[in-house]
């Protein structure tokens, strides 16, 4: 079993897609073992995003993921990091509807930036990303 962060992007909530959004998961298979809505500070998706940190689209990013609420939940399944990078399709969402057009970002997004949802990519950005967002406390085992 492993587990993986998704956001829900200021977007994609702010179109009211969350609930569909967190269905197709459930609907895939997965667990949900945290879930919160929030908005990050400037701070707080700075550091999130740390790793994009001398990417020409960092300050827009963080603008983006700061400009409204997000729903962060840890999905639990087999080779969930994968699967759950495939459910999404990818970061583009333009590209997303030519290459895969029933994945959330076809579904839900617009563009590179503006693309419905973040999922972790790797162990070790799972490994980062579920820590900052959620405290031992606020998953269930
Ligand atoms: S990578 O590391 O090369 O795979 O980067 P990529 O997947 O292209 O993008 C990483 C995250 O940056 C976001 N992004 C952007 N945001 C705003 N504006 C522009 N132009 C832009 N380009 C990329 C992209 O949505 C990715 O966000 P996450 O949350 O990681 O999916």
């Amino acid at each position: 079993m492993e587990r993986t962060l998704v956001i829900v992007k200021p977007d994609a909530f702010e179109k009211g897609a969350t609930g569909k959004i967190i269905d197709r998961f459930l609907s895939e298979g997965f667990r949900i073992v945290a879930l919160k809505l929030f908005r990050f500070t400037t701070e707080q998706a700075k550091g999130f995003y740390i790793v994009h940190k001398d990417r020409p689209f960092y300050r827009e990013l963080v603008e983006f993921m700061t400009s409204g609420p997000v729903v962060a939940m840890v999905l639990e399944g087999e080779d969930a990091i994968r699967r759950v990078r495939e459910i999404i399709g990818p970061t583009d969402s333009e590209e997303a509807r030519r290459v895969a057009p029933n994945s959330i970002r076809a579904l839900f997004g617009t563009d590179k930036g503006k693309n419905a949802v973040h999922a972790s990519d790797s162990v070790e950005s799972a490994q980062y990303e579920i820590p900052f967002i959620f405290s031992r406390l606020e998953m269930v085992e």
